[in-house]
């Protein structure tokens, strides 16, 4: 299973702040937004990761995750030049993709959840089609909107409908067999202009090959889109954060506890950042385990 992470678009909703800097690279609480796709890849276990964003702000995700060797990964880097929509992100990622299927995370989309890992590992272990994940949210005009029948087989799409049929989101991350490719290749350009990812999943419903896992009222899917909804982001992970003790989309600790990286290496990348409280966080995890 290969993972792409989309980091493009222009952030226009976010200006002044993202003027200058990627949307995907704003700070959520204590960390670089792009963090919480990535952890959620990491989480089910995908290690070869391609991340995807504009000529401009390529560098800086570089500059951010190098070639991810030192959390286990192994990530790679392409262009998108201009906002052609999330689908043309398998079209850059053929290559990349090769034979395999694909998990696809949008980089300003943050999860949070019981079990999302095994959750998202159960998904990916033999995904015939797509697998999309549902959210109830109350301004379901907002999103692309799916409707399931009782075995979970998604029975309609629709994007940001003015009537919506159902509350349920349709969430940055899906998961797809490695036809995708093909069918994006297909795809004809919306009244947009753009390869747009709802087109993709309406070809996986009518052949009766889309389904629809609802992440259900436990879970936590974060909207970064406004400057209110980013610093909410900020505060949520601030308030869990602080109040158990552990950290939220902390790259290096999923890294080891995936084993993806061993407890000294973890120690490493921790006395790297030892002045701050990430470091030390980390630090003392290796510690513990190096102990039990
Ligand atoms: C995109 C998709 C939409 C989905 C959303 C999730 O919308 O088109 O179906 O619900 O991402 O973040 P956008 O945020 O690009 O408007």
């Amino acid at each position: 299973m290969k993972g792409i992470i989309l980091a493009g678009g222009n952030g226009t909703r976010l200006y002044p702040l993202t003027y200058a800097v990627s949307k995907q690279i704003l700070p959520v609480y204590n960390k670089p937004l792009i963090y919480y796709p990535l952890s959620a890849l990491m989480l089910g276990g995908i290690q070869e990761i391609l991340v995807i964003s504009s000529p401009r702000h390529l560098g800086t995700f570089r500059d951010l995750l190098g070639d991810g060797s030192q959390l286990g990964l192994n990530i790679e880097y392409a262009e998108q030049a201009e906002a052609n929509g999330i689908a043309e992100a398998f079209i850059i990622g053929a290559e990349f993709i090769g034979d395999d299927a694909v998990t696809l995370v949008l980089g300003d989309n943050i999860f949070h959840g019981p079990g999302l890992g095994r959750m998202i590992q159960a998904e990916t272990r033999n995904v015939d089609g797509c697998v999309l994940f549902g959210y109830s949210v109350g301004d379901p005009e907002r999103y692309g909107i799916g409707e399931v029948d009782a075995d979970g087989q998604l029975v309609s799409l629709e994007e940001k409908p003015t009537s919506p049929r159902s509350n349920l989101a349709i969430t940055g991350l899906y998961v797809y067999g490695n036809d995708v490719v093909d069918v994006a290749k297909n795809l004809r350009p919306s009244r947009r202009g753009e390869l747009e990812i709802t087109d993709v999943n309406r070809v996986y419903l009518e052949q009766g090959r889309a389904r629809m896992v609802n992440l259900g009222r436990g879970f936590a899917w974060l909207d970064t889109g406004t400057h209110d909804s980013l610093l909410q982001a900020s505060q949520f992970v601030q308030t869990l954060e602080q109040r158990q003790g552990v950290r939220i989309a902390c790259l290096e600790e999923i890294a080891f506890r995936m084993d993806f990286i061993d407890a000294a290496a973890c120690y490493d990348l921790g006395s790297r950042l030892g002045k701050t409280d990430y470091g030390k966080y980390l630090m003392e995890i290796s510690r513990q385990a190096r102990q039990d």
